[in-house]
């Protein structure tokens, strides 16, 4: 089959995505709409400057450029729009469950009430299971560059919500915040019924992915794409069918790999690892979920079994029950 018939054959599958940070979705026309809106300066003049300006060449470039573009989220009408697009967007890649993260702190830090964040956010996905059938979760994340007391301070905030949060996360700047930092605040989490998920092996080494499983007791691995240096780490996640949510484009614009050609993905799939595609922040890394799809296949020899895996990983991998998996793992089999 040709190139261009596996990316059609891409689209057109159902598929879950399970990496996808809402700030991270933010367009540029929504930050001039939400800046005006708001009456908040950006050092932008124009759509395109703004494009232009997503020059990363590792992890805190882009992170330094996504915490300035969250001052234009002031009202819960602004996190429901914001979200709204996503889901609206991720609908048109027949994204049919999304489990979403969201980064509490980034607000809180600078005034803006967690309740408002969350408001807004839950109500667009409850719209959208409404309006168009599309489930969601959400994903509350710490930001590992501040201490584990704001991460507790989090959690206590997030109390009257524990029934709209399915997980709490790991994310920011990885490389000196190894997840012991947040073992306590993760067993709390954990304490509280809900699951776990870390971004690790991004930049930072193999032993992240370790401690992130020891300590953190992770459901399901962010990235992991360092787990390949270690052999015996890939045998115990292959064994512990660890899902890992690879995000290819972020991986390329942050210089986690320096060509699409050596992408980890196919290795992984050939492994035996629970990988899945997902978009990370596609507003910043050039594309929502099939443009993934569409440079991992330009890029590398992946068959078309290998994308039906991909596929059903993702509802595999993802907190569904069992029944809403089998479900949509049913589905997939029946496109052509
Ligand atoms: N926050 C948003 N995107 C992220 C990423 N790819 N890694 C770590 N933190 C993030
Ligand atoms: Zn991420």
């Amino acid at each position: 089959m040709d190139k261009n018939n596996l990316i059609a054959y891409a689209a057109r599958l159902p598929k879950a995505e399970l990496h996808l940070h809402i700030e991270g979705s933010l367009e540029p026309e929504m930050l001039f709409k939400l800046a005006g809106r708001n009456g908040v300066d950006i050092p932008f003049k124009s759509v395109e400057e703004v494009r232009a300006a997503y020059q990363f060449s590792n992890l805190q470039d882009f992170l330094d450029i996504y915490y300035q573009g969250m001052s234009v989220l002031k009202t819960e009408e602004d996190f429901f729009d914001l979200t709204m697009a996503y889901l609206n967007r991720a609908r048109a890649d027949n994204v049919r469950h999304a489990e979403i993260f969201f980064d509490p702190q980034g607000h809180t830090e600078r005034g803006v009430a967690f309740d408002t964040a969350i408001s807004g956010i839950v109500t667009a996905l409850d719209m959208a299971k409404a309006q168009f059938g599309m489930t969601a979760k959400l994903i509350m994340c710490f930001l590992r560059h501040l201490p584990e007391d704001d991460a507790f301070d989090t959690l206590k905030q997030a109390e009257n919500w524990l029934d709209r949060i399915e997980a709490v996360g790991l994310d920011s700047s990885e490389v000196g915040h190894p997840p012991a930092k947040f073992e306590r605040a993760f067993k709390a989490a954990h304490e509280r019924g809900l699951k776990r998920v870390a971004h690790a092996g991004e930049e930072g080494p193999p032993a992240y992915i370790r401690e992130a499983l020891d300590l953190l007791t992770i459901d399901r691995l962010d990235h992991g794409n360092r787990s390949l240096e270690d052999d015996a780490l890939v045998a115990r996640l292959v064994n512990e069918a660890m899902t890992l949510t690879v995000c290819p484009l972020s991986n390329l614009k942050l210089c986690v790999v320096d060509d699409m050609k050596v992408h980890p993905l196919k290795r992984m799939l050939d492994f035996g690892l629970r990988a899945t595609v997902n978009s990370d922040d596609p507003s910043y890394f050039g594309g929502y979920i099939n443009d993934n799809f569409k440079a991992v296949i330009e890029a590398l020899d992946l068959s078309r079994d290998d994308i039906k895996t991909l596929a059903k990983n993702s509802f595999a991998g993802s907190f569904l029950t069992d029944g809403e998996k089998r479900a949509q793992i049913a589905a997939i089999d029946l496109v052509n």
